[in-house]
């Protein structure tokens, strides 16, 4: 029998594929699932077993869940497509009778309206209605949506947004990946959800302080209308969709949709979360070593 992690192409993923490994979980009774499963080489020379998939390819699904005991769905990366491509892993992991499956959904997903949250809420629910035995894994915010984003802060001397003074739980992609293995390898989970954030909530304009702070270069956090940021967003590039749900992901900071104060993530994972200040730091020596 074996555990079934999807995603494990991209960057969750891996690190819970790791965070098994590190647990002693033997290789050969992990699969590691993805489309660019090229991607998944170093695992393959360790042992692990790599069997492509495509969400929207049942016959992929079904032939990688075939002896799954338990699979975690990482939620898919293609917004606005997710819900057919979750129906279809739910459907396979029903077929292969698996014991558990953990879903990577969002936040609060009981009250958030961020627009995000729409296609994890109606995934939540076709797991509610498959019968499978289920346990959610309610991620919050990534450190790294921020820190991957240092460069741009520093080159603007500013932090844009539009989440006022609203709080983000952020916790790091290695936290909330060690929080997934420790349930994976934990009895009893059906049934259980999980709150997910870092022990310490802050605000954009602590974000800002926090950069000064690492790097001795002011930035300072600007609040915009929606709007405007979005607009901000498109003329750096980002593409419109993607720009009007940053904007309206930070309404749901403002509102305190990724606020998440239990201190579940750092029980799960037996240590405090990744703290803003580490992060940004780290991100920081990241950059000036690539700058060197
Ligand atoms: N909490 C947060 O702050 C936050 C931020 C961003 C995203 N998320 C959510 O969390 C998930 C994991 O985050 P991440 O940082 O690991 O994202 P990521 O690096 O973009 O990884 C996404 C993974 O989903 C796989 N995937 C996408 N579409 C697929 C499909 N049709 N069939 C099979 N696999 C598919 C990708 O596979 P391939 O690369 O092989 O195509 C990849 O392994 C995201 O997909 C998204 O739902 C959360």
């Amino acid at each position: 029998m074996t555990i079934v992690v999807t995603g494990a192409t991209g960057q969750l993923g891996r690190l819970v594929v790791e965070a098994l490994l590190d647990q002693n979980v033997p290789a050969e009774k992990i699969v590691a699932t993805g489309r660019n499963v090229a991607k998944l080489a170093d695992f393959a020379a360790r042992g692990v077993q790599i069997r492509p998939i495509d969400y929207t390819d049942p016959a992929s699904l079904h032939a990688a869940f075939a002896d799954a005991e338990k699979v975690l769905l990482v939620s898919g990366s293609e917004v606005g497509q997710r819900l057919p491509q979750h129906l279809n892993v739910i459907a396979a992991a029903k077929e292969a009778g698996v014991a558990l499956i953990a879903y990577t959904s969002i936040a609060n997903a009981d009250t958030t309206g961020m627009a995000l949250a729409g296609e994890h809420q109606a995934t939540e629910v076709a797991l509610r209605d498959s019968g499978l035995p289920f346990v959610l894994l309610r991620n919050g915010w990534y450190l790294e949506n921020y820190t991957e984003q240092l460069a741009n802060f520093l080159q603007h001397g500013v932090v844009l947004g539009s989440a006022g003074d609203g709080r983000v739980s952020a916790a790091s992609r290695a936290d909330f990946a060690q929080a997934a293995a420790a349930v994976l390898l934990a009895d009893d989970q059906a049934g259980k959800v999980y709150e997910l954030g870092g022990d310490t909530a802050f605000t954009l304009g602590e974000l800002a302080e926090s950069v000064t702070a690492a790097t001795g270069q002011q930035v300072s956090y600007q609040d915009l209308p929606a709007e405007d940021y979005a607009q901000a967003l498109i003329g750096a590039g980002v593409p419109a969709q993607f720009a009007q749900i940053l904007a309206d992901s930070d309404l749901g900071i403002a509102r305190g949709d990724l606020l998440v104060s239990n201190g579940e993530l750092g029980a799960l994972i037996g240590r405090p979360t990744t703290s803003l200040s580490e992060a940004v730091q780290a991100a920081a020596d990241a950059l000036s070593a690539a700058n060197a």
